[in-house]
């Protein structure tokens, strides 16, 4: 007898062979492992990924759209994988945009322990960071199984005491949407992002959405250049102010206007009702040649004033970067490629030991700024 571990649901079963599917939650035997092997380090969760995705994403140490990393030079007149648009210059931008940025070490005061909680669409959340909407991990060299992949995400944010968002992609459909039924199977504990579809398509997305009582839903209407939606019959639009308002009033939910990177839309976007403007330029994967998002970032705070939630991605890949984004004026971060590579790695224990990390790394950032809660970071722990 052999033990074996579901690293989705975390199962364990006692059989001779590997079993092909998880008895639990169905998942496939790509993410059944023995038991002796399972992950207890990042770096093992890296390792795994590194295998599982050879050719397509090296799990560097340091993700930055390089040109000498695998994902950049296979971005010429190939399949994007998980780089940049074109030349890569806008998921460069991110990056540089905040190692361009420095903390301000503070070591004279009381001692404290940071607290990192917060709330976000009247959730408690333990720390402000939130795996962001991804799709299309099954395409990578077959490693995973795309329901898998997105109750994976879901399952290890809620384990790490936050949420999960999901996305959608081409082979997503109405009747078959892999982020929606891994929504089902964890009670809507996440937030879909959906592509900027035809309107009544979204509408009965949404209505699925919340008759599985997901906590929010949006719309990433920076996926509207998206050609690879068109061929697959699925097309998609810019839209209005006039449909964003169309579709926040038809929502019951918190709704999130995702791709915003400048100040005027975010407040065209704030004026149609929407709950949250998410600041972000796709991870550079929807146009060449954009600014990092940690630059706009407080130019859109300033425009919308303190009252309005604002999240952002990109390039974000330690609590040192959360910390930054936050006292750019973030009230939450999220987290694009470092959550693909978890899940495919380690599944939902893959994505828990990540955004712990991220937890750690974020506490030591403001023990050492001086930050003891989440409010407090500003533009004075910045040089
Ligand atoms: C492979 C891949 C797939 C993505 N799919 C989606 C998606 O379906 N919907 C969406 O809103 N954003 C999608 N994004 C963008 C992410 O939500 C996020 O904006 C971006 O990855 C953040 O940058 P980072 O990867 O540097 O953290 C995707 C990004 C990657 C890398």
């Amino acid at each position: 007898m052999s033990l074996w571990y579901c690293s989705v649901c975390h199962s364990e079963f006692s059989t001779k062979e590997k079993p092909s599917v998880c008895d639990t939650c169905q998942s496939d035997e790509r993410m059944i492992m023995d038991a002796m092997e399972k992950p207890h380090t990042l770096d093992a969760v890296r390792d795994a990924a590194r295998k599982k995705m050879k050719g397509i994403c090296a799990a560097y140490p340091s993700c930055d759209g390089n040109f000498d990393k695998i994902c950049q030079k296979e971005a010429y007149g190939k399949p994007i994988g998980l780089g940049g648009a074109g030349s890569g210059q806008s998921f460069r931008a991110n990056g540089i945009a905040l190692a361009d940025i420095r903390l301000n070490m503070s070591v004279v005061g009381d001692h404290f322990e940071p607290d990192t909680k917060c709330s976000f669409l009247g959730l408690d959340l333990d720390f402000p960071v939130l795996a962001s909407s991804t799709a299309g991990a099954e395409k990578y060299n077959d490693a995973i199984d795309e329901t898998a992949f997105c109750k994976s995400v879901l399952l290890g944010s809620k384990e790490a005491g936050t949420i999960g968002l999901r996305g959608d992609t081409w082979f997503y459909t109405l009747e078959n949407h892999p982020s929606l039924r891994a929504m089902k199977g964890c009670d809507g504990y996440g937030i879909p992002i959906f592509k900027p579809r035809d309107q009544d398509v979204l509408k009965q997305l949404i209505e699925t959405a919340e008759s599985y009582g997901c906590r929010g839903v949006g719309i990433d209407l920076d996926g509207a250049g998206s050609t690879i939606m068109a061929r697959h019959g699925q097309p998609v639009f810019k839209k209005s102010v006039k449909d964003i308002e169309e579709l926040v009033r038809f929502s019951s939910l918190p709704f999130i206007a995702k791709g915003i990177m400048r100040p005027d839309e975010a407040q065209k976007c704030v004026d149609a009702g929407v709950s949250v403007i998410a600041v972000s330029n796709h991870g550079g994967r929807v146009l060449d040649a954009t600014p990092g998002t940690a630059q706009v970032l407080p130019l859109i705070r300033e425009q919308v004033g303190p009252s309005v939630t604002i999240t952002v991605d990109g390039g974000v890949r330690t609590g040192y970067d959360v910390l930054k984004m936050l006292a750019l004026g973030a009230d939450v971060v999220l987290l694009g490629r470092d959550i693909i590579r978890a899940a495919v790695g380690g599944g939902a224990l893959g994505v828990r030991l990540h955004l712990e990390h991220i937890q750690s790394t974020l506490k030591k950032a403001m023990f050492m700024t001086g930050t003891k809660r989440i409010e407090m970071a500003d533009s004075t722990i910045l040089f």
